[in-house]
C-alpha cells in the first residue's frame, strides 16, 4: 500500500480536557488525576524509556513470549485475517505478528490522529504488500470498523498489559466491546502482567534511575506549562506500591508539606503526606484473567508464559452466541429508534 495514500478514518470523541479533569479530580477525596494525562509528548518519551529499564520486565518479557508464540498464533488464526491493533502501530510487537500472520488487512486504532498517521505511514513503507486502514477512535468506548472490511476472521491485538490500567469492571466492559468487534470466529491476543513476588513488582515502578518518578511528576509539570498552575514540583514526590487486596500497583504523588496548589482560579490545600492518586496497574493470575474473559464471552484457547512466569499472552476466541449480544443489540436498536424519532 502506498503510504502517501493513507487516510485516517473516524474521529475520537472529544474527551475531558486536562483542565476539566484536573479541577474535577483534585476536588475529589481521595484526590486523583487519570493516567491518560501522563502521555503528552514528554510523557510518551518517558514511557518509552520506562519500557527499556532493567526493572521494567513487562515489555521485554512480552516481546520474548510473542517471538516464541507468533507462529502458533498464525496457526490458530489461519490465513487472510484482518489484524486490528488497539493502541499503537509503532512497536516491534506488531511487526512480529505481521511477519508471522501476513494478514489480508491491518487496522491501526488510536486516539491520537497524529501518532496514528505517523506510525502507520512507517508501517506502510515497511510492509508495502499490506492493505491498511487507520482508525482514530477511543477504544475505551464502542468502536465500529469500516463496512468494506467484512467480518470474517478478525484478530484483535492488545499488548502491553494496558488492560491492567482499567478498573476490573472497566476491563470486563472493554473485553465485551472487543467481543462485539470480533464477531463469530474472531480472536483476541492480549498481553497481561501477572501477580508475582511483591519486591519484583514494586521495583518495576520504582526504578533506580528515577524515570518512573519523572513520568509521574510530569503530570504536575503539565499543569504548570499548559494550565499556568502555581505548583512546586519539589513539593511532591513519587510513590508506587503494590496493594495486595485489590491486586494492583498504585501510583501517587505525595505532598511533602502543607501547601497550596493554584490552578485555573481555584486553590487546593494539601496537608503533609496527602496524595494525588495517578494510576492503578492491576495484576492478574492466569485463572483470574481467563475467568474475566469467559464472563465477557471470550473462550480461553491458549496462554503463553515466560519461564519465570512474569507475564502472560492470551489467545481468546469468541465463544458461541452470548446472551449479552442480544441485550446489546436490543439496547442499540432502541437508542437508534429514539434518535430517529
Ligand atoms: C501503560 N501501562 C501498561 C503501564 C503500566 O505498567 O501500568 C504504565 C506505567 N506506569 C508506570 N510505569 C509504567
Amino acid at each position: 500500500m502506498n503510504w502517501r495514500a493513507l487516510r485516517v478514518l473516524g474521529q475520537a470523541p472529544s474527551p475531558l480536557t486536562l483542565g476539566e479533569a484536573v479541577l474535577h479530580g483534585l476536588a475529589r477525596r481521595p484526590r486523583c488525576i487519570e493516567p491518560k494525562f501522563f502521555y503528552d509528548e514528554h510523557g510518551s518519551r518517558l514511557f518509552d524509556a520506562i519500557c527499556d529499564l532493567p526493572e521494567y520486565y513487562l515489555t521485554r518479557t512480552e516481546m520474548d513470549i510473542l517471538e516464541s508464540c507468533a507462529a502458533e498464533i498464525a496457526q490458530l488464526t489461519g490465513p487472510d485475517c484482518t489484524l486490528i491493533e488497539l493502541g499503537s502501530g509503532a512497536s516491534r510487537k506488531i511487526r512480529l505478528l505481521l511477519d508471522a500472520l501476513r494478514p489480508r488487512h491491518y487496522v491501526g486504532v488510536d486516539i491520537s490522529h497524529e501518532f496514528l498517521l505517523k506510525s502507520l505511514q512507517q508501517l506502510a513503507r515497511d510492509y508495502p504488500w499490506l492493505e491498511m486502514k487507520a482508525l482514530c477512535a477511543d477504544f475505551a468506548q464502542e468502536i465500529s470498523l469500516p463496512d468494506d472490511l467484512g467480518t470474517a476472521n478478525r484478530l484483535v491485538f492488545f499488548p502491553g498489559s494496558t488492560i491492567g490500567n482499567f478498573e476490573p469492571h472497566e476491563a470486563l466492559a472493554f473485553l465485551q466491546r472487543v467481543r462485539r468487534l470480533l464477531q463469530q470466529g474472531g480472536a483476541l491476543v492480549i498481553g497481561v502482567d501477572l501477580k508475582k513476588e511483591i519486591q519484583l513488582l514494586q521495583a518495576a515502578y520504582n526504578d533506580e534511575q528515577g524515570i518512573t518518578a519523572r513520568f509521574n511528576l510530569n503530570l504536575l509539570a503539565r499543569l504548570r506549562t499548559e494550565l499556568a498552575a502555581d505548583v512546586d514540583l519539589d513539593g511532591f514526590r513519587h510513590w508506587a506500591f503494590y496493594n495486595p487486596e485489590p491486586g494492583r500497583i498504585e501510583m501517587h504523588l505525595v505532598s511533602r508539606r502543607r501547601q497550596t496548589l493554584r490552578v485555573l482560579d481555584r486553590e487546593f490545600e494539601f496537608l503533609p503526606d496527602e496524595t494525588i492518586h495517578t494510576e492503578n496497574s492491576y495484576k492478574y493470575s492466569v485463572e483470574q484473567f481467563q475467568s474475566l474473559a469467559r464472563r465477557a464471552g471470550l473462550r480461553p484457547v491458549r496462554a503463553w508464559l515466560d519461564r519465570a512466569k512474569l507475564f502472560s499472552v492470551h489467545y481468546l476466541r469468541v465463544a458461541s452466541a452470548h446472551p449479552l449480544d442480544r441485550t446489546h443489540r436490543l439496547e442499540r436498536s432502541w437508542l437508534l429508534n429514539r434518535r430517529r424519532a
